[in-house]
């Protein structure tokens, strides 16, 4: 919602999935972002990820490549990394619930 961008939202979101992933025994993570995406670049390599490859004509709504990123390997100090992250993202986000009632239908 492009409202709440800026927020550390998206970043909560991602520093939370990978911390479930590595509790959960992953050892690297990957996804692909559209290659005009530099919000979504900039936050991915924030958090470690980086380009493998370029998948070319990736996305059918407009041709456009994508940017193959990934982590690996996720590590316990990368663990650590996270946790501090969480810690400090959700004490930044302080109206999360607000924001939930507030996006509810
Ligand atoms: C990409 C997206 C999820 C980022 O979420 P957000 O809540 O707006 O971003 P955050 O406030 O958490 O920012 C975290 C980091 O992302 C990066 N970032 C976010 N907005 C940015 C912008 N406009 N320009 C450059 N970098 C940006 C920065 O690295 C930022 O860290 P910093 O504040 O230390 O500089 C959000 O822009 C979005 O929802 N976009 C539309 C959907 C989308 O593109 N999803 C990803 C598909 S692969």
């Amino acid at each position: 919602m492009a409202a709440f961008r800026g927020q550390h939202l998206g970043e909560l979101l991602l520093a939370s999935m990978l911390q479930r992933g590595l509790e959960r025994g992953a050892q690297w993570a990957s996804l692909e972002v559209r290659v005009s995406n530099l919000p979504a670049i900039h936050l991915y390599e924030k958090y470690g990820y980086r380009i493998v490859r370029r998948k070319m004509a990736y996305y059918l709504d407009n041709n456009e490549d994508a940017h193959w990123m990934a982590i690996r390997p996720l590590g316990s100090a990368y663990a650590e990394f996270l946790a501090g992250r969480v810690v400090s993202l959700r004490q930044h986000v302080a109206w999360q619930d607000d924001f939930v009632e507030r996006s509810l239908p």
